[in-house]
């Protein structure tokens, strides 16, 4: 059986209007320098975009982390970011966050995940494109699809799904090597969830099987603020789920975006929102938001992708975007007060901590 990559490496080069979409010509740049630039080198690709950020899925057989792989997608960002500085596109180059290539673009900026798959006869994935939030917003559908039967009929119905699956969960504070910890679902599931709820701090990095060994899941964890010490925009991360038989189904998978949970991102990265499932190639409008998600289904053979299917492009879906527009609202309502906007730890901008500073002279301890 072949051994094949999949990787998605993801970046904001630059948006029309602001932080909305890229432009044509921006996606056409990335796209035919992947295509040319990739010949001999990777087996097939995907290129799209969910709100500002651009998303490149290749095909190969190099292994994940693999540099020719990662100087490819870094170098096709720097061709898009000449175009989109050519524009005058907003934020030409904005996850592009340092100058020199070293080897593997993670900590650089861009968004990556990947996975190393042993081929089955038929092999169904998921592509998960997220704008306006940060890799913690995979977390709650990733706990309920992989533990809640309530959302996994496969949970009670399949022998191998039942045996539960490994969750790999990474600690994205601490910045110097990465900080990982294993726990076991079912067993462990109360400790996950003690880890999961703190969705800037503990983030689902990969899942496995214990049917099997086999990896299910891979999912980004960079941090953008991490990386830069100050906002340089939000990270909007991206997933790999590999589906059916052993694995949770599709539907199982999709089930819990149902819920729409608050994660933060929205306007200026600084103000929580549902996130809401959209179809492929979604723009963003409303208060630079609200955060979306979109989800392509592909099968590959050999590395050779089918064309995508667009998961939440469905008479369903749209029901579940009411819903969120609905909430959305609810919590605008209240512009910047309480939960509306994230605590001071998370405030993504220091004008807060400025002012904060400037009144700290005016307060006085008053006298007994
Ligand atoms: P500027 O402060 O660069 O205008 O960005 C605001 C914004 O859109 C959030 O990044
Ligand atoms: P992006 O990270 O998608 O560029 O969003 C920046 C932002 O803060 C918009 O308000
Ligand atoms: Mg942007
Ligand atoms: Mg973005």
């Amino acid at each position: 059986m072949a051994k094949i990559t999949l990787s998605i490496i993801k970046a904001d080069i630059g948006s029309i209007g602001g932080h909305i979409k890229p432009s044509q010509k921006l996606l056409e740049t990335v796209s035919n320098y992947i295509k040319e630039k990739g010949r001999g080198l990777i087996i097939d690709s995907y290129i799209g975009h969910t709100g500002d950020d651009i998303a490149i899925l290749t095909t190969h057989k190099k292994g994940p982390s693999n540099p020719k792989i990662h100087k490819l997608c870094w170098d096709a960002f720097l061709a898009g970011t000449k175009i989109a500085k050519s524009q005058g596109l907003y934020g030409a180059g904005q996850d592009l966050l340092v100058s020199a290539f070293s080897g593997n673009v993670k900590g650089m900026g861009p968004q990556v995940a990947e996975m190393e798959i042993e081929e089955r006869p038929a092999e169904p994935f998921l592509m998960f494109m997220a704008d306006k939030t940060e890799p913690g917003a995979f977390n709650l559908p990733l706990y309920l699809a992989f533990t809640d039967p309530m959302h996994n009929a496969g949970l009670i119905l399949s022998p191998k799904v039942k045996e539960g699956f490994k969750f790999v969960i990474m600690d994205v504070s601490y910045t110097k090597v990465d900080k990982i910890i294993e726990l076991k679902a079912p067993e462990e599931i109360y400790d996950i969830a003690a880890l999961l709820r703190d969705t800037g701090r503990f983030v689902v990095e990969s899942i496995f099987s214990r049917a099997s060994g086999e990896q299910v899941v891979s999912a980004s964890t960079t941090r953008l603020h991490n990386i830069a010490g100050k906002y340089v925009g939000k990270d909007d991360p991206v997933m790999l789920v590999r589906t059916q038989k052993d694995f949770p189904a599709t539907g199982e998978i999709l089930s819990p975006y149902t819920i729409t949970p608050l994660v933060a991102g929205f306007m200026r990265g600084s103000h929580n929102s549902p996130l809401m499932p959209v179809k492929k190639n979604t723009s963003i409008s409303f208060f630079d938001g609200p955060a979306i998600v979109s989800c392509l289904a592909f099968c590959e053979k050999e590395g050779k992708l089918t064309e995508s299917a667009d998961t939440f492009d469905h008479p369903y879906w749209d029901y579940v975007r009411e819903q969120a527009a609905q909430e959305t609202q609810e919590l605008r309502r209240q512009g910047f007060f309480g939960a509306d906007m994230l605590p001071m730890s998370e405030l993504e901008y220091t004008g807060v901590m400025e002012t904060l500073k400037e009144l700290e002279k005016r307060f006085k301890i008053r006298k007994k």
